[in-house]
């Protein structure tokens, strides 16, 4: 069922279009994340949604009420910010207490419901602290706390892990799915990190120029990518100028061969069009190609160790690089200047309209 509806949704900073004409449906009970590079209008999305940035134009509803002029309070949404700091003079339970005494809740509902809260983010033993005698962790999980507990509809979050180093970043990462699951609460979460969008999501919008791009699961957008941005900006990826050669897009022109790919993407190509092939670097393999295989040759420009696996940099007969990655024990290191025989699966590779290698994007 919808909760939060979009429709529509435009604004204009004098001649910056942040947003244009953005629709979007979250369903209740997901967590949706808002994904796009610096300046995509993720924060302006949200900021609409939440009631402090008025659109230009379009329209906002919750439960089908249209709440495009409510005023942030009306409309009961749950805020966490990067910078949205926690008053520092109040303790960790006053701050969780902050927004049920808004609410004129009666002392003793409150008293228990900040006991619920502090136990739900695993803090009841720094109730009595400040919040400058907490880790940066501890201090996000009672802004968290906070703005979960009066029991909103739905809890945005505006990058709010971007603070913290990549150990504690990838635990509260964790932390997060594990209270959208336990709260049912509906989450709309922005991140530029496309690995945390991965990580935590039911689904994804990808945001580019103010626009919605492409939306899905996050094995979808991986896995069958539409658009060059998303191929691109969703994983690592090798991206490789091709031409179709059947209008139905079956047989792809890439990596110096011709071949079937089974992932045909949009409807109709036309024969002869230039478009983007493109490949994980997991999924070029090494070897002689099987029946379902693509066999092309390739030089190593560099490897290198990175820990559980090793990246290859190939060069290909079309004079473009791609890069690969295989478990150490594969087989032996491969040198620079060895020319390998390489292998990819039909069904791990992919086309999306528009021309163009990786070196031109
Ligand atoms: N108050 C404002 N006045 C003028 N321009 C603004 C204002 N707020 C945002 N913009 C512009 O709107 C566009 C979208 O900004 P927004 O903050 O929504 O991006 P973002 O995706 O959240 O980026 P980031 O990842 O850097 O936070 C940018 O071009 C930005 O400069
Ligand atoms: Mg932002």
């Amino acid at each position: 069922m919808t909760l939060l509806l979009v429709d529509g949704l435009s604004k204009s900073y004098g001649a910056v279009t942040a947003l244009s004409a953005v629709n979007l449906a979250v369903e209740s009970g997901q967590f949706v994340t808002l994904l796009g590079p610096s300046g995509s209008g993720k924060t302006t999305l949200l900021m609409a949604i939440a009631g402090f940035t008025a659109p230009t134009s379009g329209r906002v509803y919750l439960d089908g009420r249209d709440i495009t002029r409510l005023d942030p309070e009306e409309r009961d949404f749950g805020l966490v910010f990067q910078g949205y700091a926690l008053f520092p003079h109040l303790s960790v339970s006053d701050n969780i207490a902050f927004s049920l005494r808004v609410r004129k809740w009666p002392k003793q509902r409150t008293a228990r419901r900040v006991e619920e809260m502090l136990a739900l983010v695993s803090l009841e033993t720094v109730a009595h602290s400040k919040p400058r005698e907490l880790s940066g962790g501890q201090q996000q999980r009672v802004a968290i706390a906070r703005a979960l507990a009066f029991g909103p509809r739905v809890l945005l979050l505006d990058e709010p892990l971007s603070a913290l180093d990549r150990m504690l970043r990838q635990a509260m990462q964790r932390e997060l799915a594990r209270l959208h699951r336990k709260t049912g609460v509906t989450f709309v979460y922005v991140t530029h990190d496309q690995e945390e969008a991965i990580a935590m999501s039911d689904h994804i919008v990808v945001l580019n120029h103010g626009r919605i791009v492409e939306s899905g699961s996050p094995r979808q957008l991986y896995r069958s990518p539409g658009t060059r941005f998303v191929a691109r900006f969703l994983g690592e990826n090798n991206l490789l100028s091709g031409r179709v050669r059947a209008a139905d897009g079956s047989v792809v022109e890439a990596l110096g061969t011709r071949f079937r790919v089974a992932a045909a993407g949009k409807p109709r190509w036309i024969a002869g069009e230039a478009v983007t092939v493109w490949v994980r670097p997991e999924d070029v393999r090494m070897g002689s190609p099987a029946a379902d295989e693509i066999g092309f040759q390739a030089t190593v420009v560099e490897s290198s160790f990175v820990g559980a696996s090793e990246r290859i940099i190939l060069q290909t007969v079309t004079g473009e690089q791609l890069t690969a990655v295989r478990r150490p024990d594969d087989a032996l290191p491969a040198a620079a200047g060895q020319v390998l025989q390489c292998r990819i699966s039909a069904s791990a590779i992919g086309i999306v309209p528009g021309a163009g290698s990786d070196a031109e994007s």
